[in-house]
This record gives structure tokens, C-alpha cells and sequence, in this order.
């Protein structure tokens, strides 16, 4: 059985087709209208979220599937204690197919040791978000016709951002891209992260707490939000939350064709005055993230059934 866990569980080639199929369904998307009939996806959040809660269920419905599923632990039987184990044998009885958010790392991969149906990492705690990378890659592709030679920025919290995680790791399978990772001290990336993939795919870095100085260098920005619900005090949280806030100030010396990505939600980080700027691309890159994930689906259901 075939899962999605990790961005690393698809190869470089597999990320190339799901790109191709998401863009020939915003091209012609009457041709999916019933991919999936009698088709049941299962999303399981035990954790808050719109976009990808709603995205995965307006995918699996714009391809004439079924969606069934719970939006917070307290309305499963999580909240009398039952494992997260038993919930996913559980409701792999019920779906063909499962997408799965837990604030604890690894939640997803232990459903799916049990599932008899495909089981989607749609974010665990800190550590991964595969879909949302795959949304990121999309936007990427879409807005900068390639992945190559790219100079990246990764700006806020590079600690906890599971989606920062990720797409760093995807990245590392490309050649050229060079990672700038503007943090404050306190928030910079986990060294899983900084010796486990980008030392150890030799992609040159360099690490900074100024924006500012770093903002002309960049062909990708992606801002990201200081995680509240990560920090153990409160305190911590109110001293860092305001660390970056992009402005259309900021944005003077950044490149003509600079794309600015965020997985959001956003706080405060991105003024809305750059929501005008034709560089911020993030609410687009919410829009790619269902026809991605419309993608995704349609792989795993096609290996499942194999
Ligand atoms: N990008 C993202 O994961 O957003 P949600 O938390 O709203 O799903």
C-alpha cells in the first residue's frame, strides 16, 4: 500500500508527473469530473486547518468522490482515548482513502502501519507537510517555469515550520538551488534539517536575522508564521511573533520577478498593502493546492487499485 508520509516518498520524476496532471486539470477540468466516483476520502484533523482540510475535500468532490471525516479530535473517539492506531484501522474500514493531521510527529506514520487504504501526512507537528510542499512546488513551477538555479529565502519561524521542512528537502534533490534562511537566533532551522539535508546535499546557505540585507538575492521568498502553538511560554511567543513583517517598503530592492510564497495562515507577518504587489503569489498558491492535491489522490487510488 502506498502512502504519502514524507515529500521524499515521491521521486523527483513522480513529483514531475503529479505537476503535469494538477496543470492539465486546471486546464481541462471537466475531463476528472468523475475520476473518483463512489470513491470515499476520510479526512481525519485532530488539528485546526482550512486550507488543507478544504482543499483535500473540495478535491476529492471536484472528482466526483465522497468525503466523510472529523475536524477536531473531541468530536472522534480520540477524546475517550482511543489510539490513533485504532482510529485509522477503523476508518479504513469506512474510506478508500485518508488524509490525516496530529500536532504529534509521526501520527501519520503509525496510521499508516495499519491502514488498509492509502494514508496522506497532512501535517504532523513540527516535522512535515508533503501536500503542502507539493502546492508549493506547483506554485513554483507555475510562476518560475523551472526549479533549477532558484535562490530561495525561508523567512520566520525555520524551527517549527513543518512546511519550511519540507520543501527544503524536496529542493535538495534539484541542482543550483542555493537556501537563504532568515530567522531570528532562537528560531532557526532544526540541525535534522540544516546537517540531514542541506549539508549533506552539499547546497550552499547562508544564515542570516536580517531580511532586509538578503531580500535583492532572492528569486523565491517564503515567508512563514511564528508558530504560537509550538511554544512552550507565552512569553517567547509575543517577543518573536513580529520578528519579520514584509512591506511594500521591503520590497524595493527585491527583484521585478520576485515570487512571495506563504503556506499561511498568515498573522502579521506579510502587510496586506502586498497583497496588490503582482509578486505576492500566495493566494494562488492556495488555488494550486487543490488541483495538487486533486493529483495526489488520483495516484494513490490508481496504485491502490491496482
Ligand atoms: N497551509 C496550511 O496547512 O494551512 P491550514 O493550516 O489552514 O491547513
Amino acid at each position: 500500500m502506498r502512502h504519502l508520509i514524507n515529500i521524499l516518498d515521491l521521486s523527483k520524476e513522480e513529483i514531475d508527473e503529479l505537476i503535469d496532471v494538477a496543470n492539465d486539470i486546471i486546464a481541462n477540468p471537466e475531463k476528472y469530473n468523475e475520476a473518483c466516483k463512489h470513491k470515499i476520502m476520510a479526512t481525519l484533523f485532530f488539528e485546526p486547518s482550512t486550507r488543507t482540510r478544504l482543499s483535500f475535500e473540495s478535491a476529492m468532490l471536484s472528482l466526483g468522490g465522497e468525503v466523510l471525516g472529523f475536524s477536531e479530535a473531541a468530536s472522534s473517539s480520540a477524546a475517550k482515548g482511543e489510539s490513533v492506531s485504532d482510529t485509522a484501522r477503523t476508518v479504513s474500514c469506512y474510506s478508500d482513502i485518508i488524509a490525516m493531521r496530529h500536532p504529534k510527529e509521526g501520527a501519520p506514520y503509525v496510521a499508516s502501519l495499519v491502514s488498509e487504504v492509502p494514508v496522506i501526512n497532512a501535517g504532523d507537528g513540527g516535522h512535515n507537510h508533503p501536500t503542502q510542499t507539493l502546492t508549493d512546488l506547483l506554485t513554483i513551477k507555475r510562476e518560475k517555469g523551472h526549479f533549477e538555479n532558484l535562490t530561495v529565502g525561508f523567512c520566520g519561524d525555520l524551527k517549527f515550520g513543518r512546511t519550511v521542512h519540507s520543501l527544503i528537502s524536496a529542493l535538495s534533490r534539484y541542482s543550483g538551488i542555493k537556501i537563504v534562511l532568515i530567522s531570528p537566533e532562537e528560531l532557526k532551522v532544526p540541525s535534522y534539517v540544516k546537517n540531514g539535508v542541506i549539508k549533506a546535499n552539499n547546497m550552499p546557505y547562508v544564515q542570516t536575522t536580517d531580511l532586509e540585507s538578503v531580500i535583492g538575492d532572492l528569486d523565491v521568498l517564503y515567508m512563514t508564521r511564528v508558530q504560537r502553538e509550538r511554544f512552550f511560554n507565552e512569553e517567547d511567543y509575543l517577543r518573536l511573533k513580529d520578528s519579520y513583517i514584509l512591506t511594500p517598503k521591503k520590497l524595493e530592492n527585491a527583484k521585478p520577478d520576485l515570487a512571495i510564497l506563504h503556506p499561511l495562515p498568515r498573522v502579521n507577518e506579510i502587510s496586506v498593502e502586498v497583497d496588490k504587489d503582482p509578486r505576492a503569489c500566495y493566494f494562488k498558491q492556495v488555488r494550486n493546492g487543490r488541483y495538487i492535491r486533486m493529483a495526489l489522490i488520483l495516484k494513490l487510488l490508481k496504485e491502490a487499485n491496482a
